[in-house]
């Protein structure tokens, strides 16, 4: 076995103490599996119930810690005591392995295209009228910051009494926090916006909320890891660079986080425009050892894997989760050659997928990542 691959299933020790079993997560994806009002439902928990070795790390899809940032129809929510009782469910099905289970949180801000649907409005930053919606979002009041905040409190609670392993606080893919950092979409002029500082104060305080709430209610090894973009540029708009993130990152790992989670969706290696370094190695020089650094995306193999651990000191795998459900273990087994890397009729019936993924995936214009094999289900 080569080094990488060997390290790949080596255990790791995050800043808080808790020992990852192997060097691979399995990163967040709604997937469709909950009931309407986002309770876990048996699909849900066959669904992680089946990929139980496909990580060390594993972490739900994101889940909403308001009603009023519902991106999706059937994605959990963490958004009542209501819910604890599924989510302890949950999370016993995904450590049945001794996997850590991590409960990813989230508010959709202006994308809360479902909280629209039920609810009627859509809160953001500022009330933009962006070409892709069909609605203007209404501007958040102080007092509702605040109220959202305590919220991320309250979800990472709730998270602890449902016996997760931690939370992944999702400020990524264009969501409430990343519309906060970016100077596209946040024009406020009260502490919430304005200069680099200021579009900080929103993703920081979820930070320290989350780390108020983990110091009281945890244990020491209770983890905690922070998801970003990191850049936002699209062409004349410039919601951030990567020097922006990297100087969020920098105050965000002061807060003692356990990892950074970057997220990208070109490839593990992608680069910033005009650099040698990746993204993933940007972000570990600015850590530099302080917290763990997971890199991300169009891992379909042991190989890809082992060359992406230059870039993280955690492999996640998306996609390559819904197709292989045993994607570590087979690594730590020296069955290489039998990770799967596309879908087929043959495999489909042993991936427990929720019956709205596939529907998903199976429709015209999704907006989804291209799943590699799923036209042989058609
Ligand atoms: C069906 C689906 C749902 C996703 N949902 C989430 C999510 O809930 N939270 C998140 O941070 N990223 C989400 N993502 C992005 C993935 O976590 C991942 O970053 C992306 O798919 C790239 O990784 P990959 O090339 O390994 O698939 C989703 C991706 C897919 C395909």
């Amino acid at each position: 076995m080569c080094k990488n691959l060997q390290t790949l299933v080596e255990p790791l020790t995050l800043r808080n103490g808790a020992v990852i079993p192997s060097r691979i997560a399995m990163s967040p994806m709604v997937v469709e599996g909950s009931s309407k009002d986002g309770f876990v439902s048996q699909q849900d928990i066959d669904y992680f119930q089946t990929r139980s070795n496909v990580a060390g790390l594993i972490i739900t899809g994101a889940a909403v810690v308001n009603e009023n940032g519902r991106g999706f129809n059937y994605q959990l929510s963490v958004s009542d005591d209501k819910y604890i009782h599924g989510l302890a469910k949950l999370a016993e099905s995904i450590k049945k392995n001794n996997s850590k289970a991590v409960l990813q949180i989230y508010h959709c801000g202006r994308e809360a295209v479902i909280a629209y649907e039920r609810l009627g409005e859509v809160i953001a930053p500022s009330a933009i009228k962006f070409p892709f919606l069909s609605y203007v979002p209404r501007e958040l009041t102080s007092k509702e910051i605040k109220e959202i905040i305590n919220d991320f409190g309250r979800a990472t609670q709730r998270a602890i009494t449902a016996g997760f392993d931690g939370i992944e606080i999702h400020g990524a893919n264009h969501y409430l926090i990343q519309q906060f950092f970016s100077a596209y979409s946040n024009h406020r002029t009260d502490k919430w916006g304005g200069s680099l500082n200021n579009r900080m104060n929103f993703p920081l305080a979820i930070v320290e909320e989350v780390q108020k709430v983990v110091k009281k209610f945890a244990k020491a090894d209770f983890i905690v890891g922070y998801r970003f973009s990191p850049q936002e540029i699209h062409g004349e708009n410039v919601g951030y660079t990567i020097d922006e993130s990297l100087q969020l990152i920098e105050e965000v790992i002061k807060r003692k986080v356990d990892y950074v989670h970057v997220s990208i969706f070109t490839n593990y290696n992608s680069h910033p425009q005009g650099s040698t370094e990746s993204f993933g190695q940007l972000v570990r020089k600015q850590v530099n050892g302080r917290a763990a650094v997971i890199i991300i995306s169009n891992i379909f193999s042991a190989i890809d894997a082992a060359n992406a651990l230059d870039h993280g000191d955690i492999v996640a795998i998306g996609r390559e989760a819904l197709i292989e459900p045993e994607f570590a273990l087979k690594i730590k087994e020296n069955r290489i050659d039998e990770i799967a890397s596309a879908i087929s009729k043959e495999s489909f019936s042993r991936l427990a997928l929720p019956d709205r993924l596939t529907e998903w995936y199976l429709s015209e214009n999704n907006s989804l990542p291209p799943l590699p094999g799923v036209d042989s289900l058609r």
